[in-house]
């Protein structure tokens, strides 16, 4: 039986997006899960919802415990992931509002629990293939939802992250281009990873807020215009998230 867990931002927490919702209490091996489980249906498909730095936003990107979330996901019978994100662009052609269905990562964390494994005993060396993170069956089905719904969406895209909480420097942001990321945000490593790891398809969706600091004929990022840009986009995400949870078999 499908059970699809949804990790996203404060302004995804939203009891109408959940029929029958529930909190559910949890903690794992590896601790606390940033909040509270949310568990309930959409379309008749049964949902856990996950606020990935807290109910209130209080949870700085390093300081999230992400194996927590993945491990607490796993725990209630998720099946697989659905994330979601705010990023910032590093192309001219995804402006503000554009959503990115991500094919790949590049890992620019520093600090962070990036495994599991944090011994090979009893069971001998584990490396986990990371050659396509993203699952190709929910990136089908959220980039066919896009185009169902008429959302102006890249059907791929490289995202880099980076440790933060601050934003990265001129210098930064024009070798990430170089190097061939097209978004930058500072959460979907390692949690994409992770996810990997514990054998849960996982797939993000991440919503360009800012030109981060590259462009030149523009004010560089600030947290006060992603809030705002994401605000006024956040219900594309969530029609975004209900046609995909409709379609998943
Ligand atoms: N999230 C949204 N915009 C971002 C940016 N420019 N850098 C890092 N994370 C972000």
């Amino acid at each position: 039986m499908t059970k699809i867990g949804i990790i996203g931002g404060s302004g995804l927490d939203d009891p109408n997006l959940l029929h029958d919702a529930r909190d559910v209490e949890v903690t794992t091996a590896y601790g606390s899960p940033s909040a509270p489980l949310k568990a309930g249906t959409i379309e008749g498909r049964e949902v856990v919802l996950l606020a990935r730095h807290g109910r209130e936003h209080t949870i700085p990107p390093t300081y999230v415990n992400y194996r927590a979330n993945i491990q607490a996901l796993k725990d209630a019978g998720c099946t697989c992931i659905l994330a979601t994100t705010a990023c910032g662009s590093l192309r001219e052609e995804i402006d503000r509002g554009h959503l990115v269905i991500l094919d790949q990562f590049i890992d620019f964390t520093r600090r962070r629990d990036v495994s599991f494994h944090e011994t090979f005993a009893p069971h001998g060396a584990v490396h986990t293939g990371m050659a396509e993170p993203f699952d190709d069956g929910l990136r089908d089905l959220l980039n066919r939802a896009c185009a169902k719904l008429g959302l102006t969406h890249h059907e791929r895209g490289t995202v880099i992250t980076i440790e933060g909480s601050r934003f990265s420097t001129r210098a930064e942001s024009n070798m990430f281009r170089m190097w061939g990321a097209d978004v930058i945000n500072m959460s979907v490593a390692p949690e994409c990873i992770l996810a990997n790891e514990a054998g849960l398809p996982y797939a993000a969706v991440a919503m360009s807020t800012d030109y981060d600091c590259w462009k030149t004929d523009e004010a560089p990022v600030t947290w006060e215009e992603i809030l705002e840009v994401f605000k006024s986009n956040v219900e594309k995400v969530t029609s975004l998230l209900v046609e995909t949870v409709r379609n998943i078999d």
